[in-house]
């Protein structure tokens, strides 16, 4: 889903809204993370508009991005949480969300991560095996507590151009019920006072890049429905997960109305009925709205092929790495005739090179990019890496003891450090004191 660029050159300058971006990397040094409210509030605005003939609850997914700063700009202009961990939900929570407006997804939530979202009353569990459920419903039971939850079911529906590490909605995945035993576990289900199963869940996988697969996984639901009503079972709540696609490549996402429009006509006759929708999308609002700033530490040359060494690798950013994803790559301060076109994987500009793009750690899979055309890098020129906004930050780690980066919200002419870059001293902090056990 894609809608206007917030990260544009001014004068072959990249801009984040208001703020130049190579002063604000004089400020905090680099590497750091760069978001825009704006992009955050307009992607959920689109998506928000686009569905709104069906008004689904859209719960942020947050572990695409998940600073508190940001959640609360989205949590004030409406947004529920899904969350899929105790620690997800803390940051929900902190953030000020509505505990009624966050699912709780995920498929080995602990006794203790239950017992905290029974406690702060959350909206809804998504199940994802009758094991959990039985776990829930008994957790539940010992508190006297009530609490709604949708069975995640696996529809056996996927896009067959997610990559296979984040495909979900296939036959033996690890996610969800089948679809053909969900009868059964609503049979079982069905009268439990303290776990309430009134919904049905899934997740196709992560991106989705058309719409056709939520139209057939909404089809499979739909039949369930029909059996579920035969049997005297009502769902009031049908949850149709994320992986709605974000521009990595400039044009190559779908637009929200573009989802909308295939989802809503299927939909809408359930909403007519009272049932409510939920929808979970992440990288469709973060994706865009960050981007990685980084620096050329040295230039050099091996094999016949050119090596630009960053300040950021795979700690900062493993999406490359791990998935081998596109990250449009550019200098944020070009010559006029090199201001980019669009995230393109080619572009026809003069004078351009090519190079592989790599990253600090002592990893062979640290890359960013490889044989990427871009202009005459020079050492210390800052780079960025678009589109990092989902799944960035939040997948960064300290291998090789690098301190995590800062992350700026930039609002307009305003920004602000909404987290501090690491330290030395972060590095060791939990290791200090010895505790015998
Ligand atoms: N709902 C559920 C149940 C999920 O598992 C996910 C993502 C989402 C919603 C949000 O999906 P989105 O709208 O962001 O595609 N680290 C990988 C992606 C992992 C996706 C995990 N689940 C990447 O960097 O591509």
């Amino acid at each position: 889903m894609s809608s206007t660029n917030v990260f544009e050159y001014q004068n072959a300058q990249l801009f984040c809204e208001g703020r130049n971006v190579d002063e604000l990397a004089k400020k905090v040094g680099t590497p750091f993370y760069l978001y825009s409210k704006k992009s955050f509030l307009d992607k959920y605005n689109a998506i928000k508009d686009a569905f709104k003939a069906i008004d689904p609850l859209i719960c942020y997914s947050v572990k695409t991005c998940g600073n508190i700063n940001i959640l609360a700009q989205l949590i004030n202009a409406g947004a529920g949480m899904d969350v899929v961990s105790g620690g997800e939900l803390f940051r929900a929570l902190e953030a000020g969300a509505d505990p009624k407006k966050i699912v709780f997804a995920g498929i080995g939530k602990t006794d203790a991560e239950i017992e905290y979202a029974l406690e702060m009353g959350i909206g809804w569990f998504n199940i994802e095996s009758e094991a959990e459920f039985e776990n829930i419903s008994r957790l539940a039971k010992e508190r006297n507590l009530s609490v709604n939850a949708a069975l995640r079911v696996n529809p056996d529906v996927y896009d067959s151009r997610t990559h296979e590490k984040t495909m979900t909605g296939h036959r033996g995945s690890k996610f969800g019920v089948d679809i053909e035993r969900a009868t059964d576990f609503f049979k079982n289900a069905g009268t439990n006072k303290h776990c309430k199963v009134n919904g049905i869940h899934f997740h196709l996988g992560s991106p989705i890049y058309t719409p056709e697969p939520y139209v057939l996984a909404i089809g499979k639901v739909m039949i369930l429905l029909g059996k579920l009503k035969n049997l005297g079972i009502h769902i009031d709540t049908i949850n149709i997960g994320g992986g709605y696609a974000a521009d990595y490549t400039t044009g190559l996402a779908p637009q929200a109305l573009d989802y909308a429009e295939a989802i809503i006509p299927l939909l809408a006759p359930f909403v007519a009925e009272g049932g409510r929708v939920i929808m979970e999308p992440g990288r469709s609002i973060s994706a865009s709205s960050g981007v990685l700033i980084s620096k050329v530490l040295y230039l050099k040359e091996g094999g016949g092929k050119k090596f630009a060494v960053l300040d950021a690798g795979m700690s900062q950013l493993i999406r490359p790495a791990l998935y081998d994803a596109f990250h449009f790559i550019w200098p944020t301060k070009v010559d006029a005739l090199q201001v980019p076109k669009g995230l393109l994987q080619e572009m026809d500009l003069p004078g351009l090179e090519k190079y592989h793009i790599t990253g600090p750690i002592c990893e062979s899979s640290d890359y960013l990019a490889r044989d990427r055309s871009l202009p005459r890098l020079k050492p210390s020129e800052l780079i960025c890496i678009f589109t990092s906004g989902a799944y960035g930050m939040v997948m960064a780690s300290q291998y090789n003891a690098v301190p995590r980066p800062p992350e700026i919200l930039v609002d307009g002419e305003k920004a602000f450090v909404i987290r501090e870059r690491e330290t030395l001293h972060t590095l060791t902090e939990l290791e200090r004191d010895k505790r015998t056990i």
